[in-house]
């Protein structure tokens, strides 16, 4: 599908089916999450715009490419997109990072905000938006939506697993966000869990069940 990138470097595929195995501890599932993210961030970051400066190296000057541009964003969906975030920091110390807090109502299964904190020119930087599982999409795309309302002008959305329906929703509500997911699963259940998926992603990370 346009605009959804599917990542599938061995390493990637290797660590996700480490993390879909129920016996994963908590602390080897936060750290292979993490490590993922490191190789998701290396991926949705590849196109950087970039600018020569001049440096000396100890034999010569030479003209030397760096990042151009204002610091990226990370926003993370709280509270499982955490786990990403950790490991997109490790790739880009210097980034901003926004928090969006949204708990998926029970009964509606849509996500209702309770936090939202966002770094200053929003506009002027590139935004990408962190969430373990795009599921229904409902929490992605009331994150997005809400980041766009704060200014955010240019975002990319990633994740660990997708759901065909959660990549729906969000390509039809946000059409200019492209979606760089590990892997795309087979649908979802009448809880709205991924399937096969591996759980709850929050619960696993924080060992919260
Ligand atoms: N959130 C999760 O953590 N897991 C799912 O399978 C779906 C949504």
């Amino acid at each position: 599908m346009q605009g959804v990138t599917v990542a599938d470097h061995p390493l990637i595929r290797h660590k996700l089916t480490l993390l879909r195995r129920k016996e994963t501890s908590t602390a080897s599932f936060r750290r292979l999450v993490r490590e993922v993210a490191t190789l998701l961030c290396y991926e949705v970051t590849r196109d950087l715009p970039m600018e020569d400066v001049e440096i000396e190296t100890p034999v010569a000057v030479m003209q030397s490419p760096v990042l151009s541009g204002k610091k990226l964003v990370f926003a993370s969906i709280l509270r499982a997109g955490t786990g990403l975030l950790d490991g997109m920091l490790d790739l880009v110390p210097s980034a901003r990072v926004a928090h969006v807090g949204l708990y998926r109502d029970p009964d509606t299964l849509q996500a209702v905000e309770y936090y939202f904190k966002a770094p200053e020119g929003l506009a002027e930087r590139l935004t990408i938006v962190v969430d373990p599982m795009l599921a229904t999409g409902h929490s992605a795309i009331a994150a997005i939506d809400r980041l766009k309302e704060a200014g955010a002008a240019e975002l990319r959305f990633v994740c660990l697993l997708a759901a065909p329906e959660g990549v729906s929703a969000l390509r039809d509500h946000h059409p200019d966000v492209p979606i760089l997911t590990a892997a795309i699963d087979e649908r979802l259940d009448e809880h709205a869990y991924i399937v096969p998926g591996l759980g709850d992603a929050g619960d696993r990370l924080f060992g919260t069940k």
